[in-house]
């Protein structure tokens, strides 16, 4: 008896200690050439917004305070520092039920990371690159030449250190 009293008071706490967490960044695996996905990324700031119309997508792209900080400098030559890193979280479009002619984030796709580091990834012209899929956040990649395809591409940006967005501009 006085055990059941016991593990009647118990059960709530036990309850409360197995939930699985609602933030789904905790427990992400890294992407397969080692790079972490950053504690924090969905509490970061905005670079910029894009949406591309070739695949009805929209995105956000943020920065770590060393990105943001770059992003904000008040000069004209844009100069991304050591440890910056780019994120940018990809939604499909959805139509807005309460307002037809607006277009609101559907469903997550992915969040993809750029890490500025130019002796640890020179091979990649000083970007280190990283996707995680879905809102479980899924390591994108077999293995990490995956990281190929991303610097291919990312190549016709070079006129701007291999990084497409530039800031929005801010009031
Ligand atoms: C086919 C071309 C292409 C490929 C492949 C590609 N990207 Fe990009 N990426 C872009 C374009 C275009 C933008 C800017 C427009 C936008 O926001 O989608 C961009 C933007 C980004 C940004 C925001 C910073 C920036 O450069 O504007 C990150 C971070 C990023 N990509 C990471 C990745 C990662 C990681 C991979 C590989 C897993 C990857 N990209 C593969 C074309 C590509």
């Amino acid at each position: 008896m006085k055990i059941h009293q016991h593990l009647r008071h118990l059960c709530p706490l036990i309850a409360t200690l197995v939930v699985p967490s609602i933030s789904h960044a905790q427990n992400v695996r890294p992407a397969p050439n080692g790079i972490e996905y950053p504690q924090g990324l969905t509490n970061w700031r905005v670079i910029g917004t894009s949406i591309r119309n070739d695949n009805n997508t929209q995105r956000v792209i943020l920065g770590n305070s060393i990105a943001i900080k770059a992003a904000r400098a008040k000069t004209d030559k844009l100069h991304w520092p050591e440890g910056a890193i780019l994120a940018k979280l990809v939604w499909k479009n959805e139509t807005l039920a309460t307002w037809k002619a607006a277009t609101v984030p559907g469903d997550f796709m992915h969040a993809e990371i750029m890490v500025r580091d130019t002796k640890k990834y020179s091979a990649t012209k000083g970007w280190g690159y990283a996707r995680w899929t879905g809102l479980d956040l899924k390591p994108h990649g077999q293995n990490s030449s995956f990281v190929e395809t991303c610097a291919n591409c990312h190549k016709a940006a070079q006129n701007t250190a291999f990084v497409f967005t530039q800031p929005a501009r801010l009031p």
